[in-house]
Order: structure tokens, then sequence, then C-alpha cells
């Protein structure tokens, strides 16, 4: 295939169907000031399919029906950044009060159920289950549950395998080489580690209430993508999975009004924890 220079410009009504679909499909709302970011996330997509431009992709997706071409733009829209022990005060706030809690609660049934939603690259519940581990509770039977839109984010999670810039970011040197083992490049998480989580792919819009019960529902860094009508539906439905008393944990910089009917806003450390009424 020759190569082929990409045109910049998308045109206005290119742009538009293109926020709609996204809208439609994965519930992001897209400002009109992200030219680069279609450009940029849809550029293996065009070239893939021998094509030019943004324009192109348009004209293509108007006309031609592929399913699997439909849901890599809607995959390569999404942002996946993820790291491992995110926001350290909530996994702190979890082990110091969440953790202590449950293991009196549940100490007759030794069962706990958490779900990472939108767990892009599973670095979230896998942080979670070392957690577990490291506070003696390995012998429980812990269930994590990691959900996302994305098939691509949710196949790396299962694998466990990660690039050494990702087992860079966030992860302690003591649980990197307790749980990883190198393989060439990369670093595999042994299957201890990796047994107690597993993953699906959920689009987040649909109802939920099947899911649970669980003790905690992380959904953190991707409410900012949905807007106000979207977020508030998903609330309901995230209450609807929690135990009474359960905790929802939102990323560190995200704040949804109106929920106080379903959850009580608790600070915790330095974190603010949500708790299922
Ligand atoms: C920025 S990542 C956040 C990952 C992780 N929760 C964290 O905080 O590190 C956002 C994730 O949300 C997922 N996502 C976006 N829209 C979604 C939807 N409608 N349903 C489920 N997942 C969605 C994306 O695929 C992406 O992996």
């Amino acid at each position: 295939m020759a190569s082929q220079t990409l045109t910049p410009s998308i045109f206005p009504e290119n742009y538009r169907f293109l926020q709609q679909r996204l809208y439609a499909q994965v519930g992001i709302v897209l400002e009109d000031n992200k030219h680069y970011l279609f450009e940029s996330r849809l550029a293996p997509i065009i070239k893939q399919l021998g094509l030019s431009s943004v324009n192109d992709l348009c004209a293509f997706l108007h006309t031609e029906r592929n399913a699997e071409i439909d849901q890599q733009v809607g995959e390569a829209m999404t942002t996946n950044e993820t790291y491992f022990f995110r926001d350290p005060a909530q996994y702190e706030a979890i082990r110091t009060v969440l953790f202590p809690k449950l293991m009196e609660e549940r100490r007759d049934t030794k069962s706990i159920r958490f779900w990472s939603a939108a767990s892009s690259t599973g670095q979230e519940a896998y942080s979670l289950a070392m957690l577990l581990l490291q506070e003696g509770l390995g012998s429980w039977n812990i269930q994590i549950l990691g959900t996302d839109f994305s098939s691509t984010v949710v196949n790396r999670a299962r694998s466990g395998i990660y690039q050494q810039i990702e087992v860079n970011r966030g992860l302690p040197t003591s649980l990197l080489v307790k749980h990883f083992c190198r393989s060439g490049m990369e670093w595999k998480l042994d299957d201890t580690v990796r047994r107690m989580a597993r993953f699906e792919t959920i689009d987040l819009r649909n109802s939920m209430r099947t899911l649970g019960p669980f003790d905690l529902v992380f959904c953190r860094n991707v409410m900012i993508y949905f807007d106000d009508k979207t977020k508030r539906n998903i609330m309901k439905e995230l209450h609807s999975t929690l135990f009474r008393g359960g905790w929802l944990l939102l990323g560190g910089a995200e704040s949804v009004f109106g929920l106080d009917e379903w959850f009580e806003r608790r600070s915790v450390g330095n974190t603010t924890i949500y708790i299922a009424r």
C-alpha cells in the first residue's frame, strides 16, 4: 500500500457525525474543539482501511456496515489511561476502614465481592487483589469483577501482562518482585493474583442490577466523559449493585451532584467515599 498523508481538516458535518456517533455508541461527549483527538486516534484505522483522511472514514462509516470497524472506532476514542494503586488515599481508606469492617461483618461467610467498573487494562482490579493478599485475606472467597466497554483492554487485563512503563507506574517494587515475573520486555502477573479477578466487556449505560451485590465499586475517571443525564443513570444503577453500606469510589478529581438520595458522602483520611444508603 502506498504511503499516504492524512489530510488534517475534518468537515464540520463529519465532525458532528463523529460526535453524535461517539455519544450514541459509548456515551462520551466530545467538545467542538477536539479535532486533533479524532485525527490522532482514528489514524491507525484510516491507515488499516487504506483511506487517507477522517473525512474518508466518515464516508466509509456512512456507506459500509462493518461491525468490527464500528467497534474499533468507538474503542479508539476511549481514554484508557490507568495505573497501579492510582489515588493511594483511596487504597489506604480501603485498607484501614473497609477491610476491618468487612472482616468483622463477613467473618462467617468469609466472602467479599468487588467491582472495578471501567477497569481499562486491569491495574485497578489487580491492585485490590494484591492489597487483599497483603492484608491476609487470601484465604477468603474473594471475587473481583473488572468490566470495560473496550474488548481490547479487557483482553489485555485478562492476560495479566504489563510493559515495563506500566509496572513503573504506582506499583511498589516489593509487589513487583513478589507477584510478577519478567518475560523478555514484559512482566507477567502470577496466577494467584490473576485468578482473583475476572474481566468482562460491559457498557456502563446498560442495566447492571444483576451484577451485584458488591461491597465496593470503583467507578473512577470515566464519569468525566459523560453528560449529567448519563452520569445520573449510571449512579442509580451502581447504587443498585451495592450492598447497603457498600462503598462507591469515584476518581480523585470527580464529583457527581444530586447523589444524596442514594449515597452518603463521607471523608476518610484524605479521600471521599460514597456509602450506599
Ligand atoms: C481513563 S480509564 C479509567 C481506568 C480506571 N478506572 C482508572 O481510574 O485508572 C476510562 C475507561 O472507561 C472506559 N469506558 C468509557 N466509556 C465506557 C462505557 N460507556 N462503558 C464502560 N466503560 C467505558 C474506557 O474504555 C476506559 O478504559
